[in-house]
């Protein structure tokens, strides 16, 4: 089932090119049938595929058999033919449960995303419906628009998926009763126009019998058409009003076989190009002009929204992937802080204030969230409060970017409106989000150039800055080496600063307890802070359990290169424990105190760090020795 099942066409043994290149020239409609078994989604599209001759009367029945087997599972993705969008899912060994099946009529070539419906299957949909340019929501006769429908238009719509039908199934079982099918288009209109759909094509269908799948059915003469799988042969994707739209062409990799070439390679997200169009390179902004258009088939004298291609450009100006080529005088807008809706696909919730990946076309930057401003309650489409994002939460975020990226909405452009956040560590895909615009306050913020720059406040004080990030258990001993390790460095005349804990969080951070989201924030301000002292030319201390390994690395990616060194307190929990100086293991054990660090609080421990101190080995001045060593060394 999970295979597709190609046509045994005579001419493929005949003549394979012939085959091939008439199927070459054929256009593809990516689409998504959202609704569950029991509404007859399995039969639907075992019938789409029966009556496009893709498979035989024996598999048909096999394909219903199995669905009833499968029930709502659903099945694993055909690899093969998932080939962008959210491919990266699959890489990343998680299974998510959409079957892409392929057919193709005289007309036209279709993939089919086949999701489940229920609730705790958003992400599925989410998945099937990233890629596709039309929605098939189906509803059974007998009962009507559901929660379910309702949830699935709001999602198809959310993706931005322009084509909508309706196909009012099981007509068989109401009697081909007109009444029936107005009664349910009616209905579905007045939601329709509430979510913003503003045009839906109605079908009334039986896909056990036959109706309207392929012709129009005498059992309802009242129905004018067109039949489905006309619609789905007629009805115009994407490309037209992509094409309309200025150009865009995202850089997915610069091209250089040798130095007389140099072609940068991408799908045009959007518009139209021509040799001698004057273009924009962002973010940097230089323009120049597009010299040719080559692809593997020769050269080209214009190239549309949805084509690969490679261009040439007159002038030898900076681009690279991740840079965007725009139209010249259309180009989009540059921005670190946006408005967004985001679908949680983790089973693990979202953290606000941790950094994520975000993956925008060719972009790649890191991203933090904040809370969710609202999330979206998908059945019934009320806006609740919200401090997180659990698996299948659909909310609407602020969030920023360490560097600006080139983007536009998500309605206005897919792809350089959607983006996927990747977790730092596990390299899973954690939630899928279309940007609604940028946040007036990045605008009219910018970076002001000092004169007198960190290097220079560094010299004279004879030092190189540097940042010192004791991690460690409570108790483990950091305090202690850090302090240690101060005094031993102002003996040597070095300007140093040391930054603890319990003091800070007396101080700055008075406002925060010891929940994961204030841990992070923590250790967020921690290091703003502790960047600003290294820019004042400082030695930085710092002496925080700072658990989690995506903080610690935040940090150190604010810093050159170089200038963080990561010291790890080993001190095993038992032995921590057992001299337990400020009791609170004691009271943690007693259940006196919540969210203690080891006992029901995680500590992710480093992997690589600087220096490794293992404190039952050695005594705090030999520590403290061993680090200044390495410092000064
Ligand atoms: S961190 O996890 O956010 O980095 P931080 O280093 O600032 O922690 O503070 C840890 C200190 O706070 C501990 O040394 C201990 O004295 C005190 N403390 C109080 N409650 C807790 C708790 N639940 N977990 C860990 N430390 C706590």
């Amino acid at each position: 089932m999970t295979d597709p099942v190609y046509v045994t066409d005579a001419l493929i043994a005949e003549d394979i090119d012939a085959y091939l290149a008439g199927h070459e020239k054929k256009s593809l409609l990516r689409f998504i049938t959202c609704g569950s078994v029991d509404d007859g989604k399995s039969t639907l599209i075992g019938r789409l595929l029966y009556d496009s001759k893709m498979i035989f009367e024996d598999q048909l029945a096999a394909l219903e058999a199995d669905s009833k087997r499968v029930g709502t599972q659903g099945q694993e993705i055909d690899f093969a033919l998932l080939v962008d969008g959210l491919a990266a899912e699959r890489e990343q060994g998680i299974t998510i449960d959409v079957a892409y099946r392929f057919f193709t009529t005289e007309k036209r070539k279709f993939i089919v995303a086949d999701t489940p419906g229920h609730e705790q299957y958003t992400r599925n949909m989410v998945t099937g419906a990233s890629t596709a340019d039309l929605a098939v929501i189906l509803i059974d006769a007998r009962k009507g628009v559901l929660t379910q429908t309702r949830r699935h238009s709001f999602l198809a719509h959310l993706i931005g998926i322009k084509h909508i039908i309706l196909a009012v199934n099981k007509m068989d079982l109401v009697d081909y009763d007109k009444a029936v099918f107005d009664r349910i288009t009616l209905a579905y209109r007045a939601f329709a126009s509430e979510i913003g759909i503003t045009n839906f094509t109605a079908i009334p269908i039986s896909g056990f019998k036959g109706d309207n799948i392929t012709a129009l059915s005498d059992n309802t003469p009242w129905f004018k058409g067109p039949a489905l799988i006309e619609h789905l042969e007629n009805v115009e994707v994407g490309s037209a009003a992509d094409e309309a739209k200025p150009f865009r062409l995202p850089v997915q990799w610069v091209n250089r076989p040798n130095l007389d070439f140099r072609g940068f390679s991408g799908q045009l997200a959007s518009g139209r190009v021509r040799p001698g169009d004057a273009v924009r390179i962002l973010p940097s902004g230089k323009t120049t002009t597009v010299d040719r258009i080559v692809t593997l088939d020769g050269d080209l004298d214009q190239a549309v929204a949805g084509q690969s291609v490679t261009l040439t450009l007159a002038d030898e100006v900076d681009c690279s992937r991740g840079d965007v080529i725009a139209a010249a005088d259309a180009p989009p807008e540059a921005a670190d802080q946006f408005e967004a809706t985001l679908v949680w696909m983790a089973d693990e919730a979202m953290i606000a204030g941790r950094a994520y990946w975000l993956k925008l076309a060719t972009q790649s930057v890191s991203a933090t969230v904040q809370a969710p401003k609202y999330e979206i309650n998908v059945n019934t489409l009320d806006h609740l409060a919200a401090k997180t994002l659990e698996l299948n939460g659909i909310g609407v975020v602020e969030l920023s970017t360490d560097k600006p990226i080139t983007f536009e909405a998500y309605a206005d452009n897919r792809t350089l409106g959607g983006f996927i956040l990747i977790d730092k560590l596990t390299n899973a895909t954690v939630a899928a989000g279309m940007l609604h615009f940028s946040l007036r306050r990045a605008q009219n913020v910018h970076w002001q150039a000092t004169d007198i720059d960190r290097d220079m406040r560094a010299n004279l004080k004879n030092q190189r800055p540097a940042l010192l990030w004791f991690t460690g258990l409570s108790g483990s001993g950091k305090s202690t080496i850090a302090n240690l390790v101060e005094k031993k460095l102002h003996r040597m005349n070095r300007h140093s600063f040391l930054l603890d804990g319990d003091n800070v969080r007396h101080g700055l951070n008075r406002d925060l307890g010891f929940t994961e989201a204030d841990r992070i924030e923590n250790i967020r301000r921690v290091g703003e802070v502790a960047k600003l002292m290294s820019d004042a030319g400082l030695i930085v201390i710092t002496a925080f359990i700072s658990p989690f390994r995506a903080e610690r690395e935040m940090v150190r990616g604010m810093l050159p290169e170089g200038e963080f060194l990561e010291i790890f307190i080993d001190t095993p929990l038992a032995e921590a424990e057992k001299r337990d100086v400020k009791g609170l293991y004691k009271k943690a054990r007693a259940g006196q105190l919540k969210n203690f660090t080891g006992i029901d609080s995680p500590y992710e421990a480093p992997e690589n760090p600087e220096i490794r101190i293992d404190t039952t080995a050695m005594t705090p001045e030999e520590a403290a020795d061993l680090i200044i060593d390495r410092l000064l060394g």
